[in-house]
């Protein structure tokens, strides 16, 4: 069955090699996925060599331990960790036919890398942006072809998540559309195709469920009464737990974008931002397995 909304996928191009910019958290996951799904050339860049290098090794040992396991044979194994190669040079993506960036959150930065790659690549390639809730149009609007933009919008853990929102901006075409959701089928992923709007769908509603916990707190609940009440839902992660995968400075710009948005309806929060300078909000054991709420994070909230 087509999606609501998908153009025909005859109009899809095929992918024949991808291209990541970025090579951090996100990057690194679809990375995997990408060559392990489509079995093509998958190079990654960042902002220097050391990151770069950094982001292929932990692709090349993910691949490793997929073979400790036994999902990959070593036939398999080798080939994908030769399929996967950095770069800093932007010239090695002239023959990428879909590149896809996960950068920080920085709207300026995401449009100047974008104008930068697109000197190299034809003007049929796909450029895909995984941003968690930029407007995926102003990312593409210092583009020569802004038809060829598209939000890919993965979740984290990208290898479990069953979603991916492809998103749609006023100037986006049905082929670039078309590539969208049949690459996204080829990853073995349910894609829905959403409006360009703040958040999107998913992080719209996330927003709003992380956003109220925070505001409790800021507002002078316990952390731990906080956590605790929102233990038995039956979701598989609390708001904090939810906030420390995908990042308290992810969570913290996600909140934010929501509030400037949408101020009567979103808070932002000071506390967030400064656990996103700790960096954590749970102590973990040996095993990373979280042992409950860190003390440095309850100080912080407390003030
Ligand atoms: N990477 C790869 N695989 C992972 C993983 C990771 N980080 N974490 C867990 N997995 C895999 C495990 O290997 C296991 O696979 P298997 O069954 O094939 O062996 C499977 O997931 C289940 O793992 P566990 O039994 O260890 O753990 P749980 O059952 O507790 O599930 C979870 C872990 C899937 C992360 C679950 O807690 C969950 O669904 N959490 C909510 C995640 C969520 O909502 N993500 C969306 C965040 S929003 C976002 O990313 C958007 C951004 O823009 C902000």
């Amino acid at each position: 069955k087509r999606p609501a909304g998908a153009p025909d996928k005859a109009l899809a191009r095929k992918v024949t090699k991808v291209g990541v910019i970025g090579a951090g958290l996100m990057a690194r996951q679809f990375a995997l996925l990408f060559v392990r799904r489509l079995q093509v050339p998958v190079v990654i860049t960042d902002l220097d060599q050391g990151a770069t290098d950094a982001g292929v090794a932990a692709i090349h040992k993910e691949i490793h331990d997929l073979l400790e396991k036994g999902r990959i044979s070593p036939d398999e194994s080798n080939r994908l960790t030769a399929l996967v190669t950095g770069t800093t040079n932007k010239a090695d993506f002239a023959d990428c036919d879909w590149v896809i960036e996960a950068i920080y959150e920085e709207l300026e930065a995401k449009q100047n890398v974008f104008a930068e790659v697109e000197k190299f690549i034809s003007p049929e390639a796909v450029l895909a942006t995984n941003t968690s809730s930029l407007s995926v149009e102003q990312i593409g609007a210092k583009l020569e072809h802004p038809e060829r933009v598209v939000g890919f919008h993965f979740f984290n853990p990208v290898a479990v998540m069953p979603l991916i929102e492809v998103v749609k901006t006023p100037h986006t075409n049905d082929e670039t559309l078309s590539t969208a959701m049949v690459t996204a089928a080829s990853l073995r992923k349910n894609a829905v195709i959403t409006k360009d709007t703040p958040g999107f769908v998913v992080n719209r509603i996330l927003a709003k469920v992380l956003g109220e916990a925070m505001h409790a707190v800021d507002t002078g609940t316990p952390f731990e009464v906080v956590e605790e009440s929102t233990r038995p839902f039956g979701l598989p992660m609390t708001p904090f737990e939810l906030l420390e995968l995908v990042g308290l400075k992810v969570g913290a710009h996600v909140l934010d974008t929501h509030h400037k948005a949408f101020p009567d309806r979103f808070f932002e929060s000071t506390n967030l931002h400064r656990l996103a300078e700790l960096g954590h909000i749970f102590e973990r054991d040996s095993k990373g397995k979280a042992k409950g709420i860190d003390k440095a994070a309850l100080k912080i909230v407390k003030g």
